[in-house]
C-alpha cells in the first residue's frame, strides 16, 4: 500500500483499467482507485491531457499509468491491454467508461449521418466488448474479476436527439446482461451502472444550456462507484445487473 492511500479504500486493492480516463468520471475514478490502493492504467486518446492526470496522481505517490489509446480502434485494443497488464499485472477490474455522444450538437435520426451511428457504435459498444474479450480471457484463468460497463439513462428512456448515443448504450447494456449470464459461477462479474448526470465536458458538449449546479461532480459518482465494485465483491450484486450509481453510498473521505 502507498504511504498517501486512503485508509477507508484500501481493501479495494487491485489492478484497475480505466478507459476515458483523462478526464470526466473516469478520472475520479482512476484517482478514487489508485488513493484506494490500486495499481491504475488510465486510458485516453489525447496523450497530453493523459499524461496530465498520470503525472498529477504521481505526485501523490500513486501507482498509476497512461496507456495512450482509442478503443475505437481494433489495432489498438491488444496494445491498450497488454500495455496496461504489463504496467500494473494481470487486470481484476476493467472500467469501460470511454465514451463517444455522437453527432454533436445532438441531432434527429433523420439527420444523423450512418457513419455517425457506426462511429458511435464502435466507441461505445464494439470497442468495449473487443476490450472485455481480451481481458475477461485472462480473468476467466483466474477465475476473477469485475468489469463494469459504464451506462446512460439514454440506454432506458427514448430521448429525441440522442438516438445513436442512446442505440450505443442499450446494446452496452443488454451485452453486459448476457456477459452474466454466460459468466455465472466463474468468479468473474459483469455489470453495468448509470452514473447519473455529471458535470462533465461529455455534459456540456450535449446540454451546453444545464445548469450546471444541479450535476453531481464526478468524484462523488466515483466514490459511489467504488461502494458497487465492494458489493460485487461481497457477493451482493447479481452478474449481468444494471445498477444506478445513486443507490450506492458515498464513500468517499475528503482530506
Ligand atoms: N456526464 C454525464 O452526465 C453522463 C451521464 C450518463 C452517463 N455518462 C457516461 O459516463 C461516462 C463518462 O462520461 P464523462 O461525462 O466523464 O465524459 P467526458 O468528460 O467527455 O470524458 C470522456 C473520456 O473518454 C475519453 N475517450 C473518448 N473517446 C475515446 C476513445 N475512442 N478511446 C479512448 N478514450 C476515449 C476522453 O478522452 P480523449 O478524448 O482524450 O480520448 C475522456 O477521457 C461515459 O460512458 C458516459 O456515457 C455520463
Amino acid at each position: 500500500m502507498n504511504k498517501n492511500t486512503d485508509p477507508a479504500l484500501t481493501h479495494i486493492g487491485t489492478a484497475a483499467l480505466i478507459t476515458g480516463a483523462s478526464r470526466g468520471l473516469g478520472r475520479a475514478l482512476a484517482t478514487a482507485l489508485a488513493r484506494g490502493g490500486a495499481r491504475v492504467a488510465l486510458v485516453s486518446r489525447d496523450a497530453t491531457a493523459l499524461n496530465d492526470v498520470v503525472a498529477g496522481l504521481r505526485s501523490e505517490g500513486l501507482d498509476a499509468h497512461a496507456v495512450v489509446g482509442d478503443v475505437a480502434v481494433k489495432r489498438s485494443i491488444h496494445k491498450i491491454a497488454g500495455a496496461a497488464a504489463a504496467l500494473v499485472g494481470p487486470i481484476d477490474l476493467l472500467i469501460n467508461n470511454a465514451s463517444s455522444l455522437g453527432p454533436v450538437p445532438l441531432r434527429p435520426l433523420v439527420d444523423t449521418e450512418c457513419e455517425s451511428l457506426e462511429e458511435t457504435l464502435a466507441t461505445n459498444v464494439v470497442g468495449p466488448f473487443r476490450l472485455s474479450k481480451v481481458i475477461v480471457g485472462s480473468m476467466l484463468l483466474r477465475r476473477s474479476g469485475i468489469v463494469v460497463n459504464v451506462s446512460s439513462d439514454a440506454a432506458v428512456a427514448a430521448y429525441a436527439n440522442w438516438g445513436a448515443y442512446s442505440a450505443s448504450k442499450a446494446a452496452a447494456d443488454h451485452l453486459t446482461r448476457i456477459w452474466g449470464e454466460e459468466l455465472k459461477g466463474s468468479g468473474v462479474n459483469v455489470v453495468a451502472v448509470d452514473p447519473g448526470e455529471m458535470r462533465t465536458q461529455m455534459h456540456k458538449d450535449a446540454l451546453p444550456a444545464a445548469d450546471e449546479s444541479t450535476l453531481q461532480e464526478p468524484r462523488d459518482v466515483a466514490a459511489r462507484i467504488l461502494s458497487l465494485i465492494q458489493s460485487i465483491k461481497a457477493g451482493a450484486v447479481a452478474n449481468g445487473a444494471r445498477l444506478e450509481a445513486s443507490a450506492f453510498a458515498n464513500t468517499e473521505v475528503r482530506s
